[in-house]
């Protein structure tokens, strides 16, 4: 008998917001767990698994042949969104378990293997503002954020659809809105609060140290300081970013 397929609640919950019968590609996929419990319980949906790296390509590539998806799940090796070709009409992308920062420059350099996805979700471990950002930029709508403690760390999830009609901003609080999530700052959850308090409290370090440093980035420690001030709000649940 096959071995149960170990996703964990982190990518099952991303693996959720993919469409019944779903063409899609994981970008970085390690594993191939992602597709791979994906397109086993899905009969109709078919996967690329992309992976930059050697080793994570081989394990996927034993992960897929090993359940016996070869023919729904292709494996392939390259940087980004450049494992995909138009004739594969990929409509959906995951790009979960990097940086804010990778990940928008994944979605930047490949943005013209983006024409036929409608969905993109990503999971950014850090500096998910930098992912909202692009999206923002890009006609991506956000129509969901999901904030979840899987093994002791918090994941932000984030949907976004191209051309919804939803506007999930308002230009007056538009950088808070970008840097704590629009949707999760009306839906502030036990986790939302405990993310925000460990931010705030490792952000008042790190400026104290750069205030008694030598030499100070004057117009970091002001956008820092700022920013502290958005959060110590948030977790006074003030409303004010709320729109
Ligand atoms: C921490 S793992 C996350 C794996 C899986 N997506 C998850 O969420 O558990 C990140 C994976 O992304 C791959 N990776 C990093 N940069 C990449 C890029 N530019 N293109 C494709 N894969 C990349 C790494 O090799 C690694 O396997």
């Amino acid at each position: 008998m096959l071995k149960k397929l170990p996703l964990s609640d982190r990518l099952q919950l991303v693996a959720s917001y993919l469409s019944a019968g779903t063409i899609f590609a994981d970008i970085g996929s390690d594993h191939a767990y992602l597709p791979c419990y994906v397109c086993s319980r899905d009969k109709t949906a078919k996967a690329i698994a992309g992976e930059l790296n050697e080793g994570p390509f081989m394990r996927a590539q034993e992960t897929v042949q090993y359940y016996g998806l070869t023919e729904k799940i292709d494996v392939r090796l390259g940087n980004g969104l450049q494992v995909i070709n138009n004739e594969d009409k990929v409509k959906e992308v995951v790009i979960a378990g990097m940086g804010g920062a990778l990940i928008k420059t994944i979605l930047q350099d490949g943005q013209e293997k983006l024409a036929s996805v409608h969905r993109i979700i990503t999971q950014p471990n850090v500096d998910a503002r930098s992912v909202r950002q692009w999206l923002l930029e890009n006609r991506f709508t956000i129509i969901s954020e999901t904030i979840i403690e899987d093994h002791g760390h918090i994941y932000e999830i984030i949907v976004a659809d191209k051309g919804s009609e939803m506007n999930p901003y308002d230009e007056t609080v538009l950088e808070q809105q970008l840097l704590f999530g629009p949707l999760l700052l009306k839906n502030r959850t036990p986790v939302f609060q405990q993310k925000w308090q460990a931010e705030y409290e490792k952000r008042s370090l790190i400026i104290e140290q750069m205030k008694s440093a030598k030499q100070q980035n004057e117009e970091k420690l002001t956008q820092f300081e700022k920013e502290l001030a958005w959060m110590k709000e948030v977790l006074q649940y003030n409303d004010a970013f709320n729109k």
